[in-house]
């Protein structure tokens, strides 16, 4: 997607301003990259000088960012379909275990058909998945269900992929290996930390 955005992450040498820089704009091809997914055909558009066809962006989409490191990518996406509404999943992995805990929800009170799940990391799949699985206890189709991320694992890629389809999974680099840790190698260390300087 862009491999010198991606490249100022993973450096360890890299601080959090220019952390929060490059995760801003990545996280700005990210979103506009996952919702060409989307997008509705238009036509008959009328220019200056004539008529053309194109495309209008999606109207009955929200978003779903699991707190903490997906509010970083948040903005990016909001500014792509500012009336989208935004459901809050605060999911977190325990230190040891690596399991997902889910601790918050906060849905609005109708849903759009179309869910986009934001999350940097995809590591096991385990925070992803069960964010898929509280959409489909909702109601929604897992065909509907869309995955942004920064970098996912092969393994996490391939959890996640038999839950939705893999085409609605839209990532910037896909990293060979897990550590004893559960951390995406290369990868680029804890996301969240990096970006929020804790
Ligand atoms: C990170 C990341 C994902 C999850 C990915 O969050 O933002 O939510 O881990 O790992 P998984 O695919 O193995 O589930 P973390 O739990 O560290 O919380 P944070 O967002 O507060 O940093
Ligand atoms: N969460 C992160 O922030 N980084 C990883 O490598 C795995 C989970």
């Amino acid at each position: 997607m862009n491999e010198a955005l991606l490249s100022i992450l993973r450096d360890k040498g890299t601080g959090t301003a220019e952390f929060r820089r490059a995760s801003d704009q990545l996280a700005s091809l990210v979103s506009a990259e996952m919702l060409a997914k989307l997008t509705t055909p238009l036509q008959g558009i009328e220019t200056p000088v004539g008529s053309a066809d194109g495309a209008a962006s999606p109207d009955d989409v929200m978003f779903v960012p699991i707190v903490r490191a997906a509010l970083a990518m948040l903005p990016a996406f909001i500014e792509m379909v500012p009336a989208a509404p935004v459901a809050f999943l605060g999911i977190e992995r325990g230190e040891s275990t690596a399991l997902p805990n889910i601790y918050y929800q906060k849905f609005p009170p109708v849903l759009p058909a179309i869910a986009v799940i934001i999350d940097p990391m995809l590591a096991t799949g385990g925070s992803a998945t069960m964010a898929v699985d509280v959409l489909v206890g909702r109601g929604l189709d897992v065909e509907n269900i869309y995955f942004a991320g920064v970098i996912a694992a092969q393994y996490g890629m391939d959890v996640l992929a038999e839950k939705i389809p893999r085409s609605n999974i839209t990532v910037a680099a896909i990293d060979p290996d897990l550590n004893d840790k559960k951390y995406i190698v290369p990868g680029l260390g804890d996301y969240g930390d990096r970006y929020y300087g804790t």
